[in-house]
């Protein structure tokens, strides 16, 4: 595929997988829309795409906070009309299991993990739809939860969004 001036945005692009995608992206002349909370690293990261000559946005936004995604994504709709891939890979692990682990630590990763990527998704989607472009991604189903409960809904919820899976 070639992703050259193909919109794309990532969620969680402030460190780790999300900072590297960008990297990669940015290489084969993306434009990047670079969301996270920590405003400094997403800058940073926008710095670092400099040599690579492509358009960068860069969106302070927690992903659990379903007015912050609607004002992100309101943002982003203005500058770009509609996004050609939505990368839904902010998030992150807990270990345990549902005996071990409290309410509010659960809570708040289904917070970000699984309702952040749904309000991104709500969000972005009808104007992928409206422009025929719905590739979305998600490092959420890849990963593996130990309790398998919640990595049940998160997948069963996912199949009855009727989205590509990559
Ligand atoms: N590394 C692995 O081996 C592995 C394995 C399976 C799945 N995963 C999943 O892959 C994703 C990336 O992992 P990683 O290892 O790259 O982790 P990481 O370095 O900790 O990066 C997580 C990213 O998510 C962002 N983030 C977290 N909560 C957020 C929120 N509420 N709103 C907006 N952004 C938020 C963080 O940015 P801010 O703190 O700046 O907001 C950061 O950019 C995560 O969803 C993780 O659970 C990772």
């Amino acid at each position: 595929m070639d992703f050259k001036n193909k919109v794309i945005l990532i969620t969680g692009a402030s460190s780790g997988i999300g900072k590297q995608t960008a990297i990669e992206f940015a290489k084969k002349g993306a434009k990047l829309i670079l969301v996270a909370r920590r405003k400094d690293k997403l800058e940073l990261v926008a710095k670092e795409l400099k040599k690579f000559h492509t358009t960068i946005l860069v969106c302070q936004c927690d992903i659990s906070d379903k007015d912050q995604v609607k004002e992100m994504s309101k943002i982003v709709l203005e500058k770009f009309n509609t996004i050609d891939i939505l990368i839904n890979n902010a998030g992150f692990a807990i270990y345990g299991t549902v005996s071990n682990l409290s309410i509010d630590e659960i809570e708040s990763q289904m917070n970000t993990n699984y309702f952040g990527m749904i309000y991104c998704v709500k969000n972005f989607l009808p104007s992928m739809i409206e422009n025929q472009v719905t590739l979305l991604m998600s490092h959420q189903l890849l990963q593996a939860l130990d309790y398998q409960e919640l990595h049940h809904t998160v997948h069963q919820n996912l199949q009855c969004l009727d989205f590509q899976r990559v």
